[in-house]
């Protein structure tokens, strides 16, 4: 690791409800481990922002379970310990600290503009707007400025959250005064990768994934039985190549592109069948996951050493919070409660002149 190196730095990360999928796969992790020795970067799991729709104990107490995934799912795609920092939200004080001070930065006419809002509660069932799911993005844009970070890897439907942390900076700059980076969105090749269902995006609530984690078995049952074009009945019709999910993923995970262009003149000619296109896929993909599966394998075998790079990364990122609520006291003159208030500064003695 190596601490205040001046390379830009990068911070994103994931909510601990499930395992990742080929979509966060396209949309950010490929990002992430191609970034990371390029700009100083922050992952974060970020427990806190689950409270936002499910704050009951019961979800709570499933936490680690899914904190444990996650970090094994970022071992195993590449994501570097030796250069990257894997932390856990709730483990920082400081985002609550700053949490409240950004949440004076944006009027609620703004977070209310956010479609990801409705669609989230809309999503959890639940039947009106908590305070805090609507200031989701105010912390996420604590998350992304805490580490002071330049950029943020992310799927198409976390790139409005990172333009409202962007205008968020801008606004704390202008109050008071040059403090954070404007940060930017990078999406991945693939902004929103659909589902094997055929539904517009592949996600655990909807059950229409393919894990990083699942096995070869797996993957090829799952790619078995993907939604491809509904209107070919026999190898013999012409297909549809466009909208396809089979050729979306090829496109996505199929390296051999001279294999995948064939692919796609033989099926509108109508002489290919989906059980050779579906293999050619089973095998990429498989390709693919395959030194996933032996890093993640390795880590399991290894328990210690995923603790320690966790409990690594949150001593490190302690340290980065600490120092930015340092700049931001001092920056907004909140630094008079310690100075006046602690340290005894004379404030009464001001009275008589
Ligand atoms: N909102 C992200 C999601 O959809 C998770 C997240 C929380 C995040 N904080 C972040 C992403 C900061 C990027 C940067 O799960």
């Amino acid at each position: 690791m190596a601490p205040n190196s001046l390379r830009p730095r990068l911070l994103t990360g994931d909510r601990p409800t499930g395992r990742l999928h080929l979509g966060h796969y396209v949309g950010s992790l490929a990002n992430r481990v191609k970034l990371q020795h390029q700009y100083e970067s922050f992952f974060i799991i970020a427990d806190l922002h689950t409270l936002t729709t499910r704050p009951e104990p019961r979800h709570i107490k499933d936490i680690p379970l899914y904190v444990r995934e996650i970090v094994l799912d970022y071992l195993a795609v590449g994501i570097d310990p030796q250069v990257s920092t894997i932390f856990i939200q709730s483990a920082i004080q400081e985002t609550y600290q700053l949490n409240l001070l950004f949440e004076m930065l944006v009027s609620v006419t703004r977070l209310k503009r956010l479609p990801t809002l409705k669609d989230m509660a809309r999503d959890a069932h639940l039947n009106a707007m908590p305070f805090g799911l609507l200031g989701y993005p105010v912390l996420q844009a604590v998350d992304i400025l805490l580490p002071r970070a330049n950029v943020v890897p992310v799927g198409k439907d976390n790139q409005a959250h990172v333009e409202l942390a962007r205008e968020m900076a801008h606004r704390f700059n202008n109050l008071y005064g040059e403090t954070f980076p404007e940060p930017q969105a990078l999406i991945g090749n693939v902004p929103t990768l659909v589902g094997i269902d055929g539904h517009q995006k592949m996600s655990k609530s909807l059950g229409n994934a393919i894990y990083l984690s699942d096995d070869k078995e797996t993957v090829e049952t799952k790619i078995k039985g993907m939604y491809t074009d509904p209107k070919r009945l026999r190898a013999t019709d012409p297909g549809t190549v466009e909208g396809n999910p089979v050729f979306e993923y090829h496109d996505a995970f199929n390296p051999n592109l001279a294999e995948v262009d064939e692919l796609k003149n033989r099926y509108q000619a109508g002489k290919v069948g989906d059980v050779e296109v579906k293999s050619k896929l089973t095998r990429a993909v498989n390709q693919l996951l395959e030194p996933f599966r032996e890093r993640r394998a390795y880590y399991r075998a290894h328990p210690r050493l995923a603790q320690d790079i966790l409990s690594e990364g949150i001593r490190r990122m302690q340290k980065e919070a600490h120092e930015t609520m340092e700049i931001v006291k001092s920056a907004t003159g909140l630094s008079y409660s310690t100075e006046m208030f602690v340290d005894e500064i004379d404030l009464f003695g001001e009275y008589g002149g």
